[in-house]
């Protein structure tokens, strides 16, 4: 094996790997390549995003990143939907996001996959060994 095709068939294992925390839907639309729950891939970790936006009610959306001149202010769900549908780069860095659902035709998961991300530092995960609450 050529040592460019070990390095690929070795990212593709941690993938594989990280993507067993993600949700079915998360897995079905793409998302477990680039994205875990607890640490960063290609992109952030969900858990990171879910703390940025826990008290945003608005969401700039340009392909280059909220803070370009371009950004369109969007309610927080309806903009994260819209990047994550047409993707875009420089809000966690230059690493591009690619368009998950560019002709829309997907928007019910997606709205699925913003709620379920959302969620996530409104329920933090139990330290292991914490006794559950009932
Ligand atoms: C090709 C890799 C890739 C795939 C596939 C991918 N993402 Fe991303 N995602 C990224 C990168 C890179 C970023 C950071 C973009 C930036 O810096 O603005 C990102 C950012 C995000 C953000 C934060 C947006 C922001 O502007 O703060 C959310 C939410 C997100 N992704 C959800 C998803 C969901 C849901 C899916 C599946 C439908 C998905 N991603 C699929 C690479 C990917």
């Amino acid at each position: 094996m050529r040592p460019i095709v070990a390095g690929i068939a070795l990212a593709m294992t941690a993938s594989i790997l990280s993507a067993r925390e993600m949700p079915p839907l998360a897995q079905k639309n793409n998302c477990a390549v680039c994205h875990a729950i607890d640490h960063r891939v290609v992109g952030p970790s969900w858990m990171e995003v879910s703390k940025k936006y826990k008290d945003a009610k608005a969401y700039m959306y340009s392909v280059n990143g909220s803070a370009s001149p371009d950004a369109k202010e969007f309610p927080l769900v309806e903009g994260l939907m819209h990047k994550i549908s047409h993707g875009g780069h420089g809000n966690w860095g230059e690493a591009p996001m690619i368009a998950n659902d560019p002709n829309e035709t997907n928007q019910g998961e997606i709205r699925q996959l913003v709620e379920y991300i959302l969620g996530l530092a409104r329920q933090p995960m139990k330290p292991a060994g914490s006794r559950p609450s009932n």
